[in-house]
């Protein structure tokens, strides 16, 4: 039989002026169970006796025990009593810290049901060291990027902002960014679209995650340049679409060949102005066999522009979306290797019949993007500041390619041939003869050299034996420790190979 409590484990202090009754025998109550005086499981006198003991009335001592009631320190058994509960509120709240390092127990993973996504979902990526090291690819110069400018952009936004800065905004993203990159497209992408079809959002990641989710279903045919980006194939694959992998050459994506593969894919994903990661650009006359191919099956063209602008010796090529006179193309563009990528913004251009639909979609999603960093990105842009970084990463980035040219030049001469480069953060080079580029990457490791070998990145036709070798993120020293490693690597290769 449970205990009651005694006068003694119910000393209670006295009442402070400017307190209630109620107040202060609230207080006076969770002190003495949190304190142990009034034991869990232990009964309460009853209403009546307690008002008696201690001087008060016994509606203040009946309310108060319906507080404590609601907040889970006493509970009331009928025709018995009240008592301490057994479980406190604090018992749920005081949860013990897990330890950061406790591996998750695969045995307990594969025990969960999961969905058909979360089953076609790769592994997650490994986090990239800092700073990064040759031949990072598809990365942007962090050295380079003006973070104190950024800083005050940011600051001075924050110190101005008025309470609009707080509300959430248009699923569709921040206008005066949206005006912002509708201005900008136009002049410098040749695009044709007004303001409201342009949507931002969280990098062309997104925008392509939006733009499947919108178009195919699963077993849906889609066009998908080979070799691609992995996150391209992995999105695909995550929502069940069927891949058709159509190969690309010097001209870009051969249409004629993905028509032959599969005629009615509902979407064809490409990058013509330089292909990720083979650099070449498409020709007019695939872009017009595209956008033909499109109107005709009533299919839609993605139209990945990722950093289009760093171009180094000729005038960037217009986007293919301008061409575009069915509807058929959207266009999206990243500040990701413009700027930097975690600030995860960028924007999707999209024909007017699917505007409500990517609102709805984002919204339904996660909102938008994060409107401070919208605000600021709009205040980098319109103030000057985008243009005038792109101008200086391009001059940058022209030399650090030609540091990389000249050192392949002078010491990978007949094992390691260079393409052309006119674009983009990376260039790609194609081993000699028998060299073997998973093996020679294996081994670069060994001095922190990261090397890509081009058929990590291919679906399905193999390519020769090369490397895609990012060379923007890394200034002139860390590019020439790069190329020799790379050179006694393959030094050892060639030699392992003439003694065998
Ligand atoms: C060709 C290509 N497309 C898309 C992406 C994804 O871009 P974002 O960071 O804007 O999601 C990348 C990232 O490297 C890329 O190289």
């Amino acid at each position: 039989m449970s205990k009651t409590a005694t006068s003694l484990e119910l000393t209670i202090g006295d009442r402070p002026s400017r307190t209630t009754n109620f107040e202060w025998l609230c207080k006076e109550l969770r002190s003495a169970i949190l304190e142990g005086r009034l034991k869990r499981e232990m009964r309460l006198p009853s209403t009546r006796e307690f008002a008696r003991r201690y001087g008060l009335g016994r509606g203040t001592v009946v309310t108060a025990f319906e507080q404590l009631h609601s907040e889970g320190y006493l509970e009331g058994k009928v025709g018995v009593g009240t008592f301490v509960n057994r479980l406190l509120p604090e018992d749920f709240l005081q949860a013990k810290r897990l330890k950061d390092t406790m591996p998750p127990s695969k045995k307990r993973i594969s025990a969960v049901p999961l969905s058909q996504y979360a089953r076609r979902l790769g592994d997650p990526p490994h986090t990239q060291s800092l700073p990064p090291r040759a031949f990072r690819p598809a990365t942007p110069a962090f050295d380079l990027f003006p973070l104190e400018l950024w800083a005050q952009i940011a600051s001075r936004r924050l110190r101005r902002a008025t309470v609009a800065l707080l509300a959430d905004v248009d699923p569709r993203g921040y206008l005066p960014l949206r005006q912002a990159v509708a201005d900008y497209l136009g002049s410098a992408r040749g695009v044709r679209c007004t303001t409201s079809q342009v949507i931002i959002v969280a990098g062309i990641q997104q925008a392509l995650d939006l733009t499947a989710r919108l178009t195919l279903d699963p077993g849906d045919p889609v066009w998908v340049e080979d070799p691609c980006f992995p996150g391209v194939a992995a999105m695909f694959r995550s929502l069940g679409a069927k891949i058709v992998p159509v190969p690309v050459d010097e001209g870009g994506l051969n249409v004629e060949q993905g028509r032959r593969s599969c005629e009615q894919a509902a979407l064809a994903y490409v990058t013509p102005a330089h292909q990720f990661p083979l650099g070449f650009a498409m020709t007019a006359e695939r872009r017009l066999a595209l956008l033909d191919w499109a109107r005709r099956k009533h299919a839609l063209i993605f139209e990945d522009d990722y950093d289009s602008e760093y171009r180094y010796f000729v005038r960037p090529i217009p986007a293919l979306q301008g061409l575009d006179r069915d509807e058929s193309v959207l266009l999206a563009g990243s500040f990701s290797k413009l700027l930097f990528p975690s600030l995860r913004l960028g924007y999707v251009v999209v024909p007017d019949r699917l505007i409500d639909k990517f609102a709805a979609a984002r919204f339904t999603m996660d909102r938008h993007s994060s409107v401070i960093d919208q605000a600021i990105l709009c205040d980098f842009i319109t103030e000057g500041h985008f243009a005038l970084h792109i101008r200086r990463m391009r001059e940058f980035y022209a030399e650090r390619l030609g540091t990389l040219q000249e050192a392949v030049r002078q010491q990978l001469q007949g094992v390691l041939r260079l393409d052309e480069t006119e674009a983009g953060v990376q260039a790609v080079g194609w081993l000699g003869q028998g060299l073997n580029a998973e093996q020679v990457a294996a081994a670069a490791t060994n001095c922190k050299v990261e090397l890509a070998p081009v058929n990590r990145f291919i679906l399905k036709k193999k390519r020769a034996e090369g490397f895609v070798l990012g060379f923007a993120a890394i200034g002139r020293r860390e590019l020439r420790r790069g190329v020799d490693c790379l050179a006694s690597l393959l030094e050892q290769q060639v030699g392992r190979k003439r003694s065998i």
